[in-house]
C-alpha cells in the first residue's frame, strides 16, 4: 500500500507543510499543478489546501479527480489564517462534495501571511474586509500579516500515515 501528498498553495505555507510531512514520512509530493500528479496511483492520500477567500483552494481539482478520490483513505491538512473553529469546519463544508467530505479526516493547520509578497490592491482588499471581521485578532493580523507556522502541528498527521503504513505492513 502507498501513499502520497497532493497539495495546492499559493504563497508558500501549504508547500511547505507537504514537503515537512513528506521528509517526515517518505511520501512522493506532488503539487496538483503538476500534469504527472495522479492520486489513482495510490492507494491512501494526504491532501493540503491553504484556505483563501473562505473556501480550498484545491476544491476544483478534488471535483475534476472525484473518482480518483473516492474509495481511498484520506487526510486533508488546511492551511489557513483562522486557527480550528466552526467557520473554518463551515469553509471546508462548502468546498468539497458532502461525499468526499465524509471520507475525510480532516486536520486544521495554521499558516502565515507576509504582506510584503501580495500587491498592493490585495493588501487594500484585505484591509476592507477586516473592517467585517468581528475577531480583533483576525482584525490584526488580516491588517498586518501573521506568522504561525508551525512544524510540531503536523505530528497528528504524521500518526495517522504511521497507522496507515502499519496497516499495509500488516497485509
Ligand atoms: C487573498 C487572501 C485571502 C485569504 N483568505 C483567508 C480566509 O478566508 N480565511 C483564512 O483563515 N485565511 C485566509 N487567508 C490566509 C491564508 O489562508 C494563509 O496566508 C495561508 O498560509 C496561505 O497558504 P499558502 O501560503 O499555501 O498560499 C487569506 C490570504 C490571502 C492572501
Amino acid at each position: 500500500m502507498r501513499g502520497a501528498i497532493f497539495f495546492s498553495g499559493k504563497y508558500g505555507s501549504t508547500e511547505q507543510y507537504a514537503k515537512w510531512i513528506g521528509e517526515a514520512t517518505g511520501l512522493p509530493v506532488f503539487d496538483i499543478k503538476d500534469t504527472n500528479a495522479d492520486p489513482s496511483k495510490y492507494e491512501f492520500l494526504i491532501l493540503g489546501s491553504s484556505i483563501l477567500y473562505f473556501r480550498l483552494t484545491i476544491r476544483k481539482w478534488a471535483k475534476a479527480n472525484l473518482a480518483k478520490l473516492e474509495g481511498r483513505s484520506k487526510i486533508l491538512f488546511s492551511v489557513s489564517g483562522a486557527g480550528a473553529s466552526a467557520k473554518l469546519n463551515r469553509w471546508v463544508k462548502a468546498s468539497l462534495p458532502s461525499g468526499l467530505l465524509s471520507q475525510i479526516e480532516h486536520v486544521p493547520l495554521r499558516g502565515k501571511l507576509d504582506h510584503s509578497k501580495v500587491s498592493w490592491w490585495l493588501r487594500k482588499i484585505l484591509w476592507v474586509g477586516s473592517l467585517f471581521n468581528p475577531d480583533p485578532q483576525a482584525r490584526k493580523d488580516e491588517r498586518g500579516g501573521f506568522d504561525y507556522m508551525d512544524k510540531s502541528s503536523i505530528e497528528p498527521i504524521i500518526k495517522m500515515i504511521q497507522r496507515y503504513q502499519a496497516t499495509q505492513g500488516a497485509t
